[in-house]
C-alpha cells in the first residue's frame, strides 16, 4: 500500500515520513494513499480473532489508516465501542474507548507513527480529552508528553486522568485557541511532534468511527450522523472516511453529517450561515468545554466533508445541550454535555430517518457539569436512621415478616 502526505490546497505531495502539518502553500494536509481495495468482508473476520491489532477498532481497517509493520502498532486496543438504539435513535458511544473519549481512535496512529519517526515527545493543545488520551498512549510508548491547558478552563477530571498517565501539563494563561497557537510554535521550534488532530495521522484513526458503526449498521449506511464540531478534527475524519467507504465500495449511499457547535463558541456555523464564504473567528464561551474553540484548526477540511456530504452545521444554547444531556443520562447511557449537542442538535433541526448520534466523551469526564444541574430533591443528607430514610424516600414501612 503506497502512503504520502498531500496537501489539500495545491497539488503538492510529500514522503510519509516527513514530519508535515501544513504544506508550504500553507494548506493542511492528509495522509493519500493508493494500492489495492479491501473487502469488507476482511473486517468481519477480524471481528472474530483475539489478536490485539484484529481486536481493536482501529487496526482492524489497517491497509485504510497506516501501513506499519504489525509489531511496531501501539494500541490499547480501542475502539469496539457500543452502538445504542433508544427512542429510535441510535448512540454510538465513543466514552467507551480507554481513556473515555473519541480520541483514542486517533492517539493510537498518531503515536503509532510517533515511534516510527522516532520522535523524543509529543505534545498537544487541549480541552482535555486529547491531553488525556496522549499521556495514556505517550506512557505505553515511553515517550515524553507534554500537554499544554487553557488554566482553570478544563474539568477536574480530565486534568487529573492527564496528570496520572504522568504527562507534563502546561497551563496556559489564556483560552484553548491560545494554548493551540503556542503548541505549534513549540512543535515548530523544539524539535517536540504535534498530535493534535492537525496531524494527518489523527485524522486517520477516527475516521474508524464512521466505519465502525457503518460495520455495526451491516454497511446499510443511516441517513443522518450528527456530532458535536469544536476544533473540526472529527468533521474532517468523517468526511474523509465517507469519502473512502465509497470508494472502496463497502457503502453506496452517503450519510448526511450535521456537525453541531454550541452557541457561544459556533465559527463554524456562522460560516455555514454565509454560504462558506468566510471563515469565523469567535472568542468561546460555553458550559461544554470540550468545545470551547473559537478558531478551529481543521476548517478547510471540515468545509469539504460538509459539502462533500451535502451536511448541514447547527447550533444549540447550553440550555438545549444540557436538556439532551439530562435525557441521555437518564436514558442510562450517560455522556458530557459536548456530545449531547448531538440530540439537542437532532431535535433542533428535526431530523428524520435512520439516525447515528456520536456520544464523544464519557458521563465521568465532568461530574462538574452534573453536579451543578443536580436538583436538591435528588441528594439528601440525613442522619443514619430508618426515620430519616423514610422522611427523605416517602417510603412506607413494611410489617416486619415472622420469624
Ligand atoms: N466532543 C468531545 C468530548 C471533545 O473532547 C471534543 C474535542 C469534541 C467533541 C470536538 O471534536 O475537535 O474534532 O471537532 N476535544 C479536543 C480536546 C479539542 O482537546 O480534547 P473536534
Amino acid at each position: 500500500m503506497s502512503e504520502r502526505l498531500g496537501c489539500i490546497t495545491c497539488d503538492a505531495t510529500y514522503d510519509i515520513g516527513k514530519v508535515r502539518y501544513t504544506c508550504d502553500c500553507g494548506g493542511l494536509i492528509e495522509v493519500q494513499r493508493g494500492g489495492p481495495i479491501l473487502h469488507r468482508d476482511t473486517f468481519e473476520a477480524r471481528r472474530m480473532s483475539r489478536h490485539p491489532n484484529d481486536q481493536s477498532g482501529v487496526w482492524r481497517f489497517r491497509e485504510a489508516v497506516l501501513g506499519v509493520a504489525p509489531n511496531t502498532i501501539v494500541t490499547h486496543p480501542e475502539g469496539g465501542t457500543r452502538l445504542y438504539l433508544r427512542n429510535g435513535i441510535y448512540f454510538k458511544h465513543e466514552g467507551e474507548n480507554p481513556t473515555g473519549s473519541f480520541k483514542d481512535r486517533g492517539m493510537t496512529v498518531a503515536v503509532t507513527q510517533a515511534v516510527a519517526l522516532r520522535v523524543r515527545a509529543i505534545a498537544c493543545a487541549s480541552t482535555g480529552n486529547t491531553s488525556a488520551s496522549l499521556a495514556a498512549y505517550a506512557a505505553q510508548a515511553g515517550l515524553k508528553a507534554i500537554v499544554f491547558v487553557p488554566s482553570g478552563k478544563i474539568s477536574a477530571g480530565k486534568l487529573a486522568q492527564t496528570l496520572a498517565y504522568g504527562a507534563t501539563c502546561l497551563q496556559v494563561r489564556g483560552d484553548f485557541d491560545d494554548a493551540m497557537r503556542l503548541v505549534r510554535e513549540a512543535c515548530d521550534r523544539l524539535d517536540i511532534y504535534l498530535v493534535n488532530s492537525i496531524n494527518p495521522f489523527r485524522i486517520e484513526g477516527q475516521k474508524t468511527i464512521i466505519w465502525e458503526l457503518l460495520q455495526d449498521l451491516g454497511w446499510n449506511a443511516p441517513d443522518w450522523i450528527v456530532f458535536p464540531a469544536g476544533n473540526l478534527g472529527n468533521t474532517s475524519a468523517f468526511g474523509k472516511a465517507l469519502r473512502e467507504a465509497h470508494a472502496y465500495g463497502w457503502i453506496d449511499r452517503i450519510p448526511r453529517l450535521a456537525a453541531i457547535q454550541a452557541h457561544g463558541a459556533n465559527p463554524f456555523f456562522r460560516s455555514f450561515s454565509d454560504g462558506f464564504a468566510s471563515r469565523h473567528r469567535v472568542e468561546a464561551e460555553t458550559i461544554a468545554s470540550a468545545i470551547r474553540i473559537g478558531d478551529p484548526v481543521s476548517f478547510d477540511k471540515a468545509v469539504s466533508a460538509i459539502r462533500f456530504t451535502n451536511g448541514v452545521v447547527a447550533e444549540v444554547s447550553d440550555e438545549e445541550l444540557m436538556a439532551a444531556k439530562r435525557d441521555i443520562d437518564r436514558m442510562g447511557i450517560g455522556c458530557e454535555p459536548a456530545s449531547a449537542t448531538t440530540l439537542a442538535g437532532v431535535r433542533k433541526l428535526g431530523l428524520t430517518g435512520r439516525i447515528v448520534c456520536i456520544l464523544t466523551g464519557h458521563v465521568l469526564k465532568d461530574t462538574d457539569a452534573i453536579m451543578k444541574n443536580t436538583t436538591a430533591d435528588q441528594i439528601i443528607e440525613i442522619d443514619p436512621t430508618i426515620e430519616a430514610v423514610i422522611a427523605a424516600t416517602g417510603a412506607a414501612q413494611s410489617t416486619p415478616a415472622p420469624r
